[in-house]
C-alpha cells in the first residue's frame, strides 16, 4: 500500500505506473472541514530522511466526496481513506459518514492528532483515550477499521493492546516521530511550524522493532510502515510479523516506488519457492 499523505490522492501518480498493482491507496488525512495546513517551508531534507510539518492540509470531506473521490472509484486497487478529527464527536461523525459511500474499502483512523478539547494532548498517546474513541468509532462503522499508530508515546505495545480491545480490525504504525531542524546561519527553524514528523529511511530500524514487538501483543493483523525503500525493507517488516507493508517517503523520492517493492517481493518469492506473502509473516526466527 501507498502510506497517507504521500500519494496524494492517486491522480498524481498515474502517469507513472499502473496504479491497480498496489495493494490499496491510503488518502491523504480527511477532515470534516477544509484544513489550509502550516506556514512554509514545510518539508525539510535531513540525513536519511524528511521532517514535514505539512499540519494535515486536506480539501475536508465534501470536497473528497465530489472532486477526488469519483477518480479513484475507478481504479480497481483498493481505497483507504486516512482521516482525522480534534474532537470524539468529530472522528465518529467522519466515520459514519464515509460508512454510507460506495467505493471505499477501509478507514485508517490517525490518532496522533491533538485533542483540542482535553488541551492538545494527542488521542494516541494516553491508552485509555484510544480506547474511548476506537470504541465509538468501532460503532459508528462497518468499514474494515485500521487504527494507526504513533511512535511518540512511552510503550506503543500497550496503545496497540487498547486499541486492539477497543474493536480495531488491524494496526498500521507508525507515523512520524516529533523532530525539528535549526538554521545555524539565521539561528531560525527550517520548518515554519518550527516542529514537524520525521520519516524515511532514518526511522526504519525503530519502525522495525516497534511491528515486531507489537505483532508479539496483538491477534489483529499488523501493517509495517516507516522507511521502507525497497522490496528487501519491506521483506524485513514482514518477517517480523506484518501482514502487509505501506511505503511513504520512498513515494517522494521515485514515484515508482510502491510497484518496484511489488516486484521486488515477488522476486522474493520466487527465488525462495515461497507462495503467498502471508506465509512469510513472522518468519523471523531470533
Ligand atoms: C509529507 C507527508 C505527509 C503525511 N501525511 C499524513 C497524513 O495525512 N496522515 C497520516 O496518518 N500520516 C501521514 N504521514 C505519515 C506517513 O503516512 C507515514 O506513516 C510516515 O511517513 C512513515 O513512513 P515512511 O518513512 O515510509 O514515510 C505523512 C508523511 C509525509 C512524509
Amino acid at each position: 500500500m501507498v502510506a497517507s499523505g504521500t500519494f496524494g490522492f492517486g491522480e498524481e501518480y498515474e502517469d507513472f505506473f499502473d496504479l491497480n498493482q498496489l495493494g490499496a491507496i491510503i488518502t491523504k488525512g480527511i477532515s470534516l472541514e477544509p484544513v489550509i495546513g502550516n506556514p512554509p517551508p514545510r518539508i525539510f531534507e535531513t540525513e536519511g530522511g524528511i521532517i514535514n510539518s505539512i499540519g494535515l492540509q486536506n480539501p475536508g470531506f465534501k470536497d473528497f466526496i465530489e472532486k477526488k473521490l469519483p477518480y479513484c472509484k475507478k481504479l480497481k486497487t483498493h481505497l483507504i481513506v486516512n482521516f482525522f478529527g480534534t474532537s470524539q464527536g468529530e472522528y465518529v461523525e467522519l466515520a459514519k459518514r464515509f460508512d454510507e459511500i460506495l467505493g471505499i474499502s477501509g478507514l485508517e483512523m490517525n490518532i496522533s492528532c491533538p485533542n483540542i478539547k482535553r488541551g492538545g494532548i494527542t488521542f494516541g498517546s494516553d491508552p485509555r483515550i484510544a480506547y474511548r474513541l476506537v470504541a465509538k468509532v468501532r460503532k459508528a462503522t462497518k468499514l474494515t477499521f485500521i487504527v494507526k499508530l504513533s511512535p511518540n508515546v512511552t510503550d506503543i505495545e500497550v496503545m496497540a493492546k487498547s486499541v486492539e480491545e477497543a474493536g480495531a480490525d488491524a494496526v498500521s504504525l507508525i507515523n512520524t516521530f516529533r523532530a525539528m531542524a535549526v538554521n545555524i546561519y539565521s539561528r531560525k527553524p527550517e520548518l515554519g511550524n518550527i516542529i514537524g514528523g520525521l520519516s524515511g529511511p532514518a526511522i526504519k530500524p525503530v519502525a522495525l522493532r516497534m511491528v515486531w514487538e507489537v505483532s508479539r501483543r496483538v491477534k489483529i493483523p499488523v501493517i509495517g510502515i516507516g522507511g521502507i525503500m525497497k522490496a528487501e525493507d519491506a521483506i524485513e517488516f514482514i518477517l517480523v510479523g506484518a501482514s502487509a507493508i505501506q511505503i511513504g517517503t520512498a513515494n517522494l523520492v521515485d514515484p515508482k516506488s510502491g510497484i518496484n517493492v511489488v516486484k521486488g517481493i515477488n522476486k522474493y518469492l520466487v527465488q525462495n519457492r515461497v507462495n503467498r506473502v502471508r506465509e512469510l509473516t513472522g518468519l523471523f526466527n531470533p
